[in-house]
């Protein structure tokens, strides 16, 4: 089993790298710095990893080009499992992105990956079986507040993904989207240094009631890599704690430092003010609130029922989706699983 990681050397791409390689794949990846690259690989074949290396800013054509000889080299042609993973962002109100750093987040989160994929795919190919996976963010899905770029080069994967699922299914090519929640790592620290009230806000929107760790993203990387997930493609699954599906964190999530102004004016979703406590409910919640049953309850329920309020008539809930039963199954006890 072949991989090749881009941007393994901290963070979720290092995460991934690990966990591929302890599960016995022989792993390329890159990264832009020599010399924490060179840290990296000697850490991993000290603990027994098979895992190359190459310096390669994933932003240069050039370079990306030099990556996939070199991997085609190492692997004799053949890779099983393609991760695109190299992302930045830059946090700012839309209005105040320059043009260059328009270019750079495009270049790095969007063009590297599309241009990556390209080059692999003969190698995906003639391996047989190839797996690609984007590590997408929730951004591509929900509106975060001042990730413009980020959230429409995420969104940009997410369909990136579905259209090769669909092209090279031919070929033996299954290709998702993973999609993170905010996740411990070196970039977060970076961006949200001294906004604790930003990752405060966010937990408190988040259901599990934290930020993810890098492993807790790997695993499901790994999982979409794997023959048990041979039936799956063209999928894009959120590893974000349940935040997508609650109420105040799902569809609308702003940037703190707002003025009341702000505040008042952001673009809030109809609540259910009938709903028992103090808990509201969307439709978008409802995944949240079924996990959140007993399983004695969840059998006894209906999975979806629209919620009414005074003003709003929702419409039905499609059927439950594999993400959401993903989800519920994730979040439930280990005493929910015994019958
Ligand atoms: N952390 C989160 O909360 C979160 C949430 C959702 C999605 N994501 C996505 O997950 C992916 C990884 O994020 P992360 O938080 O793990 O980032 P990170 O901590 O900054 O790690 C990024 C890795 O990619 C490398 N890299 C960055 N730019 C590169 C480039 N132009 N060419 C080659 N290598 C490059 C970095 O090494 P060098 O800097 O030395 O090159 C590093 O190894 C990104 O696509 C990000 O958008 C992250």
């Amino acid at each position: 089993m072949t991989a090749l990681v881009t941007g393994g050397t901290h963070g979720i791409g290092y995460a991934v790298v690990e966990e591929l390689a302890e599960l016995g794949a022989a792993v390329h990846t890159c990264s832009r710095n020599e010399s924490e690259l060179n840290h990296r690989l000697q850490e991993w074949s000290s603990k027994g990893f098979t895992v190359t290396g190459s310096v390669c800013d994933a932003a240069s054509r050039p370079q990306r080009e030099q990556l996939l000889e070199k991997v085609s080299s190492i692997f004799n042609g053949k890779l099983n499992i393609l991760i695109n993973n190299v992302g930045t962002n830059i946090v700012k109100p839309n209005l105040e992105y320059t043009a260059e750093e328009y270019s750079l987040i495009m270049a790095t989160n969007l063009e590297s990956c599309y241009h990556i994929s390209q080059l692999s795919h003969p190698l995906l190919k003639a391996s047989g079986f190839g797996s690609i996976v984007f590590i997408s963010s929730v951004a591509g899905s929900l509106h975060v507040n001042y990730t413009s770029i980020y959230g429409l080069t995420k969104a940009a994967m997410n369909q990136l993904a579905k259209n090769l699922a669909c092209e090279w299914a031919k070929d033996n090519i299954r290709s998702n989207s993973v999609a993170p929640g905010c996740t411990r790592t070196p970039l977060v620290e970076r961006l949200f240094n001294n906004h604790d009230e930003f990752i405060n806000t966010l937990v408190s929107k988040t259901p599990l009631k934290r930020i993810a760790e890098a492993n807790e993203v790997s695993s499901m990387v790994a999982f979409l890599c794997m023959p048990a997930a041979s039936y799956i493609t063209g999928q894009t699954i959120l590893v974000d704690g349940g935040f997508s599906k609650h109420t105040t964190g799902g569809g609308c999530f702003l940037f703190p430092a707002r003025s009341k102004r702000q505040q008042a004016l952001a673009p809030l979703l109809p609540v259910d003010r009938s709903t028992r406590g103090s808990h509201t409910q969307t439709p978008i919640s409802f995944a949240f609130c079924r996990e959140r049953r007993s399983k004695r309850s969840c059998r006894s329920r209906p999975l979806a029922t629209p919620v009414v309020d005074n003003n709003h008539q929702f419409p039905p809930l499609l059927p439950p989706t594999l993400l959401d039963l993903l989800s519920a199954t994730r979040t439930m006890r280990p005493e929910d699983h015994r019958s």
